[in-house]
């Protein structure tokens, strides 16, 4: 069923877990998110760029998703994963998303603070809640000096006032977190995670997750992260699965036979995410 983001991350706030927000570009991933869900039983957030909806169309992927959440038992919230401008969140509440993410991280405080304003006033005035994002995640190249990854960092004094100022319904931190796969093993800034739940009440969001360790992931649960974004680790099963598969059956041609596989690994990789994030401290 597909219901708003925000009763399911109130409801993980409450309970001290997480709930996974998944990013899919098309059928199979969509499928595998969803299979995952069900045999878990366990709430998601599907999330779709706006890449992926310039890739998939947003007459086709939001209703491949709408089906799957009215066939099936599980709440499930349609999310926008960094939405780049006003325009793509308007088009958004238009075609039914349940939750929105706008991300004007990139910019200045001021008008980081504006945008999201803009935004929330209209979301809400439909009903649907908004992430917004406050400092910003940097790459994981070697040449991002230390000094250089801190000043990106999100600072507690800033978080309160930007939850205040904006009326955002969660927040999306920066940590020491980043997109794509890390080189060498993370290390999150829980000092920091704690000193902004200390200040924010609302439920926090851990993008950047694939790769993350799972003892790290637990902490990070524990201090207040009710949302965790996965789309590198899905992306990986699927491209290994249908390398794999094509490199020993070099003569199939049929796409279900390929991508078959490729479904039940990505839907493996999403269930172990799940439980991981589900299980309370
Ligand atoms: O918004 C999407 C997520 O933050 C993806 O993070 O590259 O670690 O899977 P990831
Ligand atoms: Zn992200």
């Amino acid at each position: 069923m597909l219901v708003s983001s925000k009763e399911l991350l109130l409801d993980a706030q409450k309970g001290g877990y997480a709930v996974g927000a998944f990013n899919t570009n098309n059928l199979e991933i969509t499928h595998a998110i969803f299979q995952a869900a069900e045999a878990l039983d366990a709430p998601i957030l599907v999330q779709l760029s706006s890449g992926a909806l310039k890739y998939a169309g947003i007459e086709f992927l939001p209703q491949i998703i709408r089906t799957h959440a009215r066939l099936s038992t599980i709440p499930a919230a349609m999310h926008l994963d960094h939405g780049p401008d006003f325009e793509t969140v308007m088009r958004c509440l238009r075609y039914g998303f349940t939750s929105i993410m706008r991300d004007a991280s990139k910019h200045p405080f001021d008008e980081n603070v504006a945008e999201i304003r803009r935004v929330v006033e209209a979301a809400h005035a439909v009903g649907v809640p908004v992430e917004a994002e406050l400092g910003r995640l940097v790459g994981v190249e070697d040449h991002v000096v230390v000094s250089e990854r801190e000043a990106a960092m999100t600072d507690p004094d800033q978080a309160a006032e930007f939850i205040q100022a904006t009326g955002c319904d969660f927040l999306a931190v920066a940590i020491g977190n980043a997109h794509g796969f890390y080189k060498g093993e993370p290390k999150l800034d829980f000092d920091r995670l704690q000193a902004i739940r200390d200040q924010v009440d609302v439920p926090l969001v851990l993008h950047g997750a694939s790769g993350i360790p799972d003892h790290q992931i637990r902490t990070a649960i524990e201090l207040g992260i009710c949302k965790i974004n996965i789309d590198t680790e899905i992306r990986h099963a699927f491209a290994e699965t249908v390398r794999r598969f094509q490199a020993e059956n070099p003569e199939q041609i049929d796409p279900r036979k390929i991508l078959g596989p490729a479904i039940e690994a990505m839907q493996a990789v999403v269930e172990r995410k799940i439980a991981l994030f589900s299980a309370q401290a």
